[in-house]
């Protein structure tokens, strides 16, 4: 019988951009309040990528400092996936620009769009990348700059949405460390709720579109709302039980950060106390699949989670797509 293999995260990190849009900055974009947003979203503040940064440029550096803390080289690693929605371009892939920008020769590289849930989605492709001994040294980079797809006269979803990346290095494992159990899943039937319509083969780009705004985010906020409570409810559960484990037995929960009323109201459900409920919501608002690989790096680095600790991550976003994985964590 031959031994189990794991994938297990030996290195992670993020990168956020310096500049900081606060809600008294929007205040004087559009007709919002503080105190709107803060009651409705529990966001304060959002970053921004400069105008001279690009997807691959805050990816880059989340990936470097995620293999720097793995010790591992470049060079070394065998492929590269990365998760966006706000690539630096249709194509080529985002994956390939930090390829050549960190330097990793030797990896094979490809984007996955996935939304909210790409980090998620893209952990259970490393995952049996390794399990399968496909590849050794799998990086993953989720990474969104919504701010150059926000519309930033449309107060609906102006104020949620910030920029930012973050990464993780898996590599195969024989002990029990590792990622236990990923679930995910997808409702094509709601591709609707939340798109940028414009510059596909769908809607290419025409002086049409732009006079109709349609290469910026649209977004039904309050459908998606109660959907997203049952998907993040279900998937935490499903990862859970995958994992042959109890909400009890989870140190942490990371959620997608997307309202902090839909993060109250799923740790309300599984009965997970505050204290054990991972929430940077204030500081960075909604990065897309960028808010829980930062939200695992961030929460790793403030010693919230140590060897040996189950933590979960759970995500849930357009397409509709959700997803949620359980680690034991074994750094
Ligand atoms: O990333 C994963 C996918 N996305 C989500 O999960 C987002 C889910 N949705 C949400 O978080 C919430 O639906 C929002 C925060 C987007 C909106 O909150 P809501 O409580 O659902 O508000 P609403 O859309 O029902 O709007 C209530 C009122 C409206 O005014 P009227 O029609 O009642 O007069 C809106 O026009 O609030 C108004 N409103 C605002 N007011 C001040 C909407 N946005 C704003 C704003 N400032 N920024």
């Amino acid at each position: 019988m031959g031994t189990i293999i794991r994938a297990a995260i030996t290195g992670t990190g993020s990168y956020l951009p310096g500049k900081i849009l606060t809600n008294a900055d929007l205040e004087k974009m559009v007709e919002t309040s503080d105190e709107w947003i803060t009651t409705r979203t529990g966001v304060k503040e959002r970053r921004q990528a400069a105008p001279n940064e690009a997807a691959s440029d805050l990816g880059a550096e989340a990936a470097r400092r995620a293999l720097k803390q793995a010790k591992a080289l470049p060079e070394e690693i065998d492929c590269l996936i990365v998760a966006t929605i706000s690539g630096d371009m249709p194509f080529p892939a985002t994956a390939c620009f930090i390829q050549h920008l960190i330097g990793a020769k030797n990896a094979a590289a490809f984007d996955i769009s996935a939304a909210c849930s790409g980090y998620i989605y893209a952990l259970n492709i490393a995952k049996s990348f390794i399990e399968t001994k496909t590849y050794k040294k799998v990086l993953v980079v989720a990474v969104d700059v919504l701010s150059r797809i926000t519309d930033w006269s449309d107060r609906g979803t102006c104020v949620l949405f910030g920029d930012g990346a973050g990464a993780a290095v898996l590599e195969p494992t024989k002990d029990e460390n590792g990622i236990i159990s990923v679930y995910i899943g997808s409702d094509g039937s709601a591709t609707d709720l939340l798109k940028l319509p414009g510059g596909g083969s769908r809607l290419p780009v025409s002086a049409e579109t732009l006079k109709n705004r349609d290469h910026y985010i649209k977004m039904s906020g309050n459908e998606i709302f109660k959907l997203a409570v049952t998907a993040m409810i279900n998937s935490a559960q499903q990862a859970m039980e995958m994992a042959h484990l109890k909400c009890e037995d989870i140190k942490l929960l990371i959620p997608h950060q997307a309202n902090i009323r839909i993060i109250e109201a799923t740790a309300k459900r599984l009965k997970l106390p505050v204290e054990r409920i991972f929430v940077n919501i204030q500081k960075y608002g909604n990065m897309s699949g960028a808010t829980t690989a930062i939200g695992l790096d961030e929460a790793f680095r403030e010693g919230r989670i140590k060897k040996g600790d189950y933590v979960e991550l759970v995500a849930f976003g357009a397409g509709l797509t959700w997803g949620a994985a359980v680690i034991k964590w074994g750094i």
